[in-house]
């Protein structure tokens, strides 16, 4: 894995959206595989002002999002398909039929998952998916756990997982106890993964991701399976490596 380490938040946002234009320049049509979260947030500000200023155009791009909170309308505010219109590409010129978020709101699951990969896979495949992390070495919502089912899926979270996450909802009785995600299998089947992570109650994951013993009770170890990704880390971030 290639590690880029970056002096603040702020470098790494830039860093990542940097190689997000690349690869849109260099491939008009890319698909993208897209997180949620806060770490990207700085980095969809700097390709929102990338696109502003002419750098990038989105007009063919391509995205797909690694999870949804399962039960939280589209409209919810702390949904990921709020998140990403709001944050995202309601602020740049994607189009709405080449955008697809999972539907937490889905009453049959198993076939909203089923057309998820049958929609990536005739999209030609993820070319750049880019990841955040969970401090327990989550990625999209796969959970530590003896077992992953590798395709896109429904999830129990974590106690971990869900404390992690309360931040963003009035109290943590209120986070949804499941969500839809991208599977591992869906996730290293992408030309390229980027993950980004930013500060100190990352830095174990981080240090597992890069070195741990592949394992999927930490989840990211399986990124050493692949054989393009780069790690985008800030200083608090790297202080194991
Ligand atoms: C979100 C996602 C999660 C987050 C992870 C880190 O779409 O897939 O794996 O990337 O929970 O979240 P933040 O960036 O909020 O620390």
């Amino acid at each position: 894995m290639k590690v880029l380490i970056e002096k603040s938040y702020n470098k790494i946002s830039k860093k990542a959206a940097y190689l997000v234009k690349q690869q849109i320049n260099e491939k008009p049509n890319s698909v993208l595989g897209l997180p949620t979260g806060s770490t990207p947030l700085r980095m969809y500000d700097e390709l929102i002002e990338m696109y502003e200023r002419g750098e990038v155009d989105f007009s063919k791009v391509i995205t797909f999002n690694l999870d949804e909170y399962y039960g939280l309308p589209p409209d919810h505010p702390q949904s990921y398909n709020y998140y990403m219109w709001n944050n995202f590409f309601d602020h740049i010129n994607i189009k709405k039929e080449n955008v697809h978020i999972l539907d937490g709101m889905t009453n049959n699951i198993e076939r909203e998952c089923l057309e998820y990969e049958t929609k990536i896979k005739n999209a030609g495949g993820i070319d750049l998916q880019i990841l955040g992390i969970g401090p327990n070495g989550h990625i999209g919502f796969n959970e530590p756990s003896e077992t992953l089912n590798d395709k896109t899926h429904l999830v129990t979270l974590t106690e971990e997982t869900i404390e992690a996450n309360s931040r963003f909802f009035d109290s943590k009785e209120k986070v949804p106890e499941k969500a839809l995600t991208m599977g591992i299998s869906t996730i290293l089947k992408s030309d390229k993964i980027i993950i980004m992570a930013s500060g100190e109650s990352k830095a174990s994951a981080i240090k597992k991701t890069l070195s741990g013993q592949i394992n999927t009770c930490t989840p990211s170890t399986l990124l050493q399976t692949h054989s393009n990704v780069t790690v985008i880390v800030d200083q608090g971030a790297a202080i194991y490596l």
